[in-house]
């Protein structure tokens, strides 16, 4: 009786423990950290952003160039970039090692017109590391796409040719070696991709780059006490994926722009390795989503709060001229502020939310000549797809040319409580349309294409794609940490 009684002390003693456990990590899953990884500076303005007193204006929001097409010809573009090594100071002084595309951290957008037959030559500075660079939502061959098959040995360059043919769209490229995309695009190799189209010509939406339309690529870091990042997974970052308690837009902390009394369009990226931001406006403002991961939406979906999973893009349109001139708007995600927009001018232009955008086709569920299952399992060095970790000679799915399947993702790894993990899923060389989650019709604003989709813990998710273009791709968790410890494999359409 004695023993009976000690052991269910014992047991319920455990069970206690692993609730803690479990608490701490789904905590971290949500992106910006307790306050225990943080230094002294760090805690500090992050007590001042929470009670809303900081109109921090560290520096204005750095702007990514827009990369010269150096092709004369109207149809052809040609694009130089270059992988290096390269150093920045974020915090406290500091210079850390960084990775950059024609500099030091990021990299240019890239704007290509459909239609038009694209040549980008990438060359790898980077020292003694090999790299890929993966154009990520684009309609490519396998060929073309960049994945773990492209590597770019340092010193060498890899040219691919394609011609654009998908709808105007914020796509983004990054690299994809093998069990290093995690490090890689931690160090900042990232950029912009930008598809223009007769749609985005005619749409009377903002377009003056870097004056209205606004890229934000958000990132969060983790910083040590001397202001350095490093590329170390820790506990609980070989479960969660690398999570950062510093936010970085465009590769600067808290930085503000200025904006005019009027609308400006932003095109943001979750350029994070794993965390899930939900973005709002402290004000209260709202906001409407004009465009998903490939491109726009039929119509504008009005919003106070945008989540988005790594890897994901929305653009927005806000709306400033709501907003007394002097006052201070601040971006928040999960309530911490990490970046303001000034507002100062009148305003120059006079757009309006437009009542339509595009047309989309709905994909019909009895086009698919056959539906595929995949399930993400297992945590930390195990995770999984389908019970099975990547393996560069194996094809995992063959698909013919120009089949239209429906793919239904679910995430097996636990639930509520228990800590399960959100995975983003995404496949390369096609652009989806969501039928459904665990049966139920997705949200307005997820009604348009995309190549990349949170599947929640238990969670059920069906969408359907034509695949159209012929090669080898992948397809993955987008939390690169697991991408890089397996969770992926490979489909040949042919
Ligand atoms: Cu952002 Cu395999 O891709
Ligand atoms: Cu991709
Ligand atoms: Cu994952």
């Amino acid at each position: 009786m004695r023993n009976r009684q000690s052991s269910m002390i014992v047991l319920a003693l455990a069970i206690f423990l692993i609730i803690i456990i479990y608490f701490f990590q789904s905590e971290a899953l949500f992106g910006p950290m307790s306050n225990t990884s943080m230094n002294r500076d760090q805690a500090q303005s992050q007590s001042e952003a929470d009670q809303g007193e900081r109109t921090a204006t560290a520096e204005p929001l750095p702007i990514p160039e827009l990369l010269e097409d150096t092709n004369p010809h109207p149809d052809q573009a040609t694009f130089d970039i270059v992988s290096q090594n390269g150093s920045k100071t974020f915090v406290n002084d500091v210079e850390t090692e960084t990775m950059g595309y024609n500099g030091d951290y990021l990299g240019p957008v890239i704007r290509v017109r459909r239609g038009e037959e694209v040549t980008i030559n990438v060359e790898n500075q980077l020292e003694d590391e090999l790299t890929t660079i993966h154009w990520h939502g684009l309609e490519v061959d396998g060929e073309a796409d960049g994945g773990p098959h492209s590597g770019i040995l340092s010193g060498e360059t890899w040219s691919p040719t394609f011609t654009v043919d998908q709808p105007a769209a914020t796509l983004w490229y990054h690299p994809h070696p093998e069990k290093n995309t995690g490090r890689q695009v931690y160090k900042g190799l990232a950029g912009l991709l930008f598809v223009e189209d007769e749609v985005s010509d005619q749409l009377a939406i903002p377009k003056t780059y870097g004056e209205n339309d606004i890229p934000l690529i958000v990132q969060d870091k983790q910083f040590n006490a001397d202001g350095r990042f490093n590329y170390h997974l820790a506990m609980p970052d070989i479960m969660t994926g690398l999570q950062g308690d510093t936010m970085l837009v465009n590769g600067s902390i808290d930085p503000y722009l200025e904006v005019n009394q009027e609308m400006i369009r932003l095109r943001i990226l979750n350029g994070s390795n794993a965390s899930i931001f939900e973005l709002a406006f402290d004000s209260g403002i709202t906001f409407h989503q004009i465009a998903s991961d490939g491109g726009f939406l039929t119509e504008p979906v009005e919003m106070d709060q945008l989540r988005l999973g790594p890897s994901e893009r929305a653009e927005i349109l806000v709306d400033f001229s709501q907003v007394t001139k002097g006052e201070v708007v601040q971006l928040m995600n999960r309530n911490q502020s990490f970046m303001t927009f000034n507002v100062e001018g009148q305003a120059e232009t006079a757009f309006t939310v437009p009542d339509s955008l595009t047309t989309i086709e709905p994909i019909e569920p009895s086009e698919a000549v056959r539906t595929r299952q995949f399930v993400f399992q297992g945590m930390g060095p195990s995770v999984n797809i389908n019970g099975k970790q990547f393996d560069i000679d194996r094809i995992d799915e063959t698909i013919s040319l120009g089949d239209t399947e429906i793919w239904e993702v679910s995430n097996d790894s636990g639930m509520g409580m228990m800590g399960g993990t959100v995975h983003p899923f995404h496949a390369h060389g096609v652009q989806f349309q969501i039928l459904d989650r665990d049966g139920r019709a997705p949200a307005p604003n997820e009604r348009g294409w995309k190549d990349t989709f949170i599947v929640e813990p238990g969670e059920t998710v069906r969408v359907i794609a034509t695949f159209n273009s012929p090669g080898v791709f992948m397809y993955h968790c987008h939390i690169l940490e697991h991408e890089d410890a397996g969770m992926m494999g490979q489909f040949e359409v042919k």
